[in-house]
């Protein structure tokens, strides 16, 4: 387990600009807080938010030269933005580079910038770092991260809102994985009424 951690952060220094690197840092930071307060394997979460980003930098011909490389499925939509594969991308190397077969670890990874409905905690708390942890400014970002303490599937709501009214707003594409990671978590709002 050791080596894995320290293996990714050797990477992480080598492929990230600087900026990224401290938005990782600050994500596996906040992440294991979320893990220690919702009861998550600590190195589960460790593994999942230190590997998010790391192909994040990477010129997008790479990436989808190594998408074809593990014979990945491309869609259209990365084939016109292949910066969406990044996660994909990374959740295959760290699966075939370190052997890792937790599924919640590889869908965590492979789904931190589009979502998923079914999102296991790993998941959850990928999600939720990366829009959350210290380097993030924007307003609410505090209130949102005493929520994500609180539950998780709330501030999840809040955040799949903001960004599916954000793509709206400035006419942007919306990843259907994210609909229907909106849609599962509005069930899960109807069948939990301390929502409001
Ligand atoms: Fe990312
Ligand atoms: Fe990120």
């Amino acid at each position: 387990m050791k080596h894995i951690l320290f293996e990714l952060q050797r990477i992480s220094r080598l492929l990230l600009k600087d900026k990224r690197f401290s938005h990782v840092q600050s994500c596996v930071n906040f992440a294991v807080q979320l893990a220690n307060i919702h009861g998550v394997n600590e190195d589960r979460v460790k593994i999942a938010s230190l590997a998010h980003d790391i192909f994040r930098d990477l010129e997008p011909p790479i990436l989808i030269k190594m998408a074809n490389a593990y014979k990945m499925k491309v869609t259209r939509l990365e084939k016109l933005n292949p910066i969406l594969l990044h996660g994909k991308v990374a959740a295959e190397y760290v699966r075939r580079r370190f052997n890792i077969a937790d599924k919640e670890i590889l869908e965590a990874i492979a789904y931190h910038t589009s979502g998923k409905e079914n999102l296991g905690d790993v998941g959850k708390i990928v999600f939720l770092s990366d829009s959350l942890e210290e380097n993030r400014i924007y307003e609410n970002v505090e209130f949102l991260r005493q929520m994500a303490k609180q539950d998780m599937n709330h501030a999840l709501y809040l955040i799949v809102a903001n960004k599916i009214l954000y793509a709206v707003k400035r006419r942007l594409f919306l990843l259907p994985e994210t609909v229907k990671m909106w849609n599962w978590l509005v069930q899960l709002r109807k069948e939990d009424s301390v929502w409001n």
